[in-house]
């Protein structure tokens, strides 16, 4: 485009391409739409289970039954795919549960793909969830303190990536930040027979305040110290660029920014530099800030949801990972 703007154009007036809503519309030029949109599901053990959750409105943890209710409700509404957390019974530290081949994961995946042939079933693949100690990583600790090893915990998550696909994932999304995981779990993939299976890379994953409702939904907080040594620096954007450079280097066939509107200038750039499938991450932290201001009548939350999700499209997202996807999703519907 022609950056010198001023008068070239002298006989535009905006507001007649405003004046109706009919016209708006025809010009529009970012759209959400439900099928881009992807809905994070927590799976745990028992019966009849529907556990809300303090920090997030709406969110719940889910028996395997009410999970299949929920996935069923946001399938109608048009949501195409969900993407699985699980809660399991037991922690370790060595994240066995993880990896297990009946997981609360590896369950769900089956139970989702049995109902929903046609749902994309996506796996959030960390181990912080199953560590007893809530880290993402094998922690060691000495007299330095703690440190998180690297190399021994991509056999891990590469471990954890199979058993998924074997469960029927059509998809796996890493969110540990390990250096080396993409290919590690590509190769592990590969190898297993699942070439079809893609990969959506958590690349550009700060270490974020606005995590904080999901660690009381997943029970994943870290039990000491912080994702500091894994998870990205606030002020780093060139770091983030390597980041996505290395991760579309190892396979990664949709990259990822995360949280999402905090982040606009990375998604823009990352889908500028790059052009790659790029997704978006609206965490916990932006949903309940949205969720609690709606409720106390600060804010009109339907309005500020769809401009907030707006927003990273037009920023470059094709992919929103969102709590609110499926209200999104009807509401598009009633527009
Ligand atoms: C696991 C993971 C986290 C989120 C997604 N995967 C938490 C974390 O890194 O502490 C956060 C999602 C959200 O806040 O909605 N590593």
């Amino acid at each position: 485009m022609n950056k010198n703007l001023v008068g070239q154009f002298p006989n535009l007036r905006l507001r007649r391409l405003r004046q109706t809503p009919a016209m708006r519309s025809l010009v529009r030029e970012t759209r959400l739409n439900a099928d881009q949109l992807v809905l994070p599901l927590f799976a745990r053990s028992g019966k009849r289970l529907r556990r809300p959750v303090m920090s997030m409105p709406g969110v719940f943890q889910l028996s395997l039954d009410e999970l299949i209710k929920e996935a069923s409700s946001a399938a109608t509404a048009g949501v195409k795919a969900v993407l699985v957390f699980g809660i399991p019974d037991f922690k370790d530290e060595k994240a066995s549960g993880a990896y297990a081949h009946n997981g609360i994961v590896q369950q769900a995946v089956r139970s989702l793909k049995r109902e929903f042939p046609a749902l994309m079933v996506i796996t959030d693949v960390c181990l912080c969830e199953y560590m007893s100690h809530g880290h993402c990583g094998i922690v060691r600790k000495n007299s330095q303190g703690v440190s998180i090893l690297n190399d021994p915990t991509l056999k891990l998550l590469a471990r954890s990536a199979v058993s998924h696909a074997e469960a029927g994932a059509d998809m796996v999304a890493p969110s540990d930040m390990m250096d080396g995981r993409v290919r590690e779990i590509r190769n592990a993939l590969d190898k297993e027979g699942f070439q079809g299976v893609p990969i959506m890379s958590y690349a550009a994953k700060f270490a974020s305040g606005f995590y904080g409702p999901f660690r009381d939904v997943a029970e994943s907080a870290p039990k000491f110290g912080d994702r500091r040594s894994y998870q990205m620096d606030v002020g780093n954007g060139l770091e983030a660029l390597r980041e996505v450079a290395l991760d579309i280097a190892e396979g990664a066939d949709i990259v990822m920014v995360k949280p999402a509107l905090a982040y606009l200038d990375l998604i823009y750039r990352i889908k500028t530099e790059f052009g790659y499938p790029t997704a978006a991450y609206a965490v916990s932290g932006e949903y309940s800030m949205i969720k609690a201001a709606g409720l106390n009548g600060w804010i009109d939350e339907r309005a500020v949801m769809l401009e907030s999700h707006m927003a990273m499209k037009r920023a470059g997202a094709d992919i929103i990972i969102t709590y609110a996807a499926r209200e999104i999703a009807e509401w598009l519907k009633e527009t």
